[in-house]
């Protein structure tokens, strides 16, 4: 079975790719390196002793993607990854994403319309929720005004899957919506690799445990939460990696219910900002510099996933804590910077 991995050298990718080829799929990588390196393929090649195919190619050049698949009939599901993912930056420059996160993802499901039968899995985001009236969250509950432009463009890309999905019954697909993925390869071999200051809480934390960064600052402490800060549900990347093989052979074996499907990834357990900096002192054996400082606009309070549909439907559930994600996580930073 070939699989085609957009964005494949990026963080989540990169890790999904490495259970594709455990499980015995040939996986081909389409990456732009934008927000990532050739050399990733050295790390995964390191843990699976197989060196996937790789072709550089920016997907926004749409002949570019035609000629892909005349030269790779023989794909047959595709796991698309490849997006911009900067909340702030997606405010500042919203056509960049619109182009990428939307003009990508439109010009891959035309290719696999033409297809005779094609399955698709989406890289969504628990943000669709906003802030969501009641926790744990359920893949029901209300999708709300989108607070950026990239959230937006997870919003617009359900949207346009499940458009063309009622339309095109031999495409087959599933949005995954991912709530706070965190941590790296036990390997250590790949991991994430944020390039300039960290967006995420996680690689925050561990550059500046590395002394990279003076000092995080956590963004309020009068939310109504058990300690006051935020709560996410932080996921560690192994096992969302592993969800993307489960919903590519859910569909590859036509166990689907119907031919557009969602489902949370997350463990289902909220964590508060001063939570994951304790799992952090615990797993390091440092203790942070952070500062409590005032909130920040366009925070929610609280995000944790129902993942009653993903375990009983789709067949999967997270196994890692938060100290084994974060152990994972600051073993990478070390061995990065070392
Ligand atoms: N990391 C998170 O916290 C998170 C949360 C929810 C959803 N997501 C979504 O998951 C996906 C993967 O996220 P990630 O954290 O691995 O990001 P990432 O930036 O590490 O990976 C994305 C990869 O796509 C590539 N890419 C971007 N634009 C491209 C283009 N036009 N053509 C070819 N390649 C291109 C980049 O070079 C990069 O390697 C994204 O769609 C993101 O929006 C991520």
């Amino acid at each position: 079975m070939k699989v085609l991995v957009t964005g494949g050298l990026g963080f989540i990718g990169s890790h999904t790719v490495v259970e594709l080829q455990n499980k015995g799929f040939e996986v081909v990588i389409i990456d732009d390196l934008s927000n990532s390196s050739e050399k990733v393929l050295d790390g995964i090649v390191a843990i699976t002793g197989k060196k996937p195919l790789f072709e550089k190619i920016d997907l926004k050049e749409k002949s570019k993607v035609e000629d892909f698949f005349k030269r790779h009939t023989d794909v047959q599901g595709v796991i698309h990854f490849a997006a911009s993912k900067a909340v702030g930056e997606s405010v500042e420059k919203p056509l960049l994403y619109y182009e990428n996160n939307i003009g990508t993802l439109v010009y891959l499901l035309k290719e696999l319309s033409k297809k005779d039968k094609a399955s698709f899995i989406f890289s969504s985001s628990c943000t669709v929720y906003g802030q969501a009236d009641k926790m744990p969250i359920t893949e029901d509950a209300p999708v709300k005004t989108a607070e950026s432009p990239y959230g937006n463009t997870k919003q617009m890309g359900e949207e346009i899957i499940s458009d063309t999905c009622k339309v095109v019954p031999s495409l087959n697909a599933i949005a995954l919506r991912y709530f706070n993925p965190m941590g790296a390869h036990p390997s250590t071999e790949i991991g994430e690799l944020p390039i300039g200051v960290p967006q995420n809480l996680v690689p925050f934390i561990t550059q500046t445990g590395m002394g990279l960064r003076d000092q995080l600052s956590v963004f309020g402490d009068d939310y109504p939460t058990s300690d006051g800060t935020c709560v996410r549900d932080y996921i560690h990347v192994v096992d969302l990696a592993k969800a993307h093989v489960v919903a590519l052979q859910r569909l590859f074996e036509a166990k689907n219910k119907e031919n557009y499907e969602v489902f949370n990834l997350g463990t289902g357990k909220g964590s508060t900002v001063l939570e994951v900096i304790k799992s952090f002192e615990k797993v390091s054996g440092k203790k942070l510099n952070y500062k409590i400082v005032p909130r920040r606009s366009g925070d929610i309070t609280e995000a944790y996933a129902n993942t009653e549909k993903a375990n009983n439907v789709l067949g999967w559930k997270a196994e890692s804590t938060l100290d084994e994600a974060m152990k994972s996580a600051w073993d990478w930073e070390q061995k990065v910077r070392a």
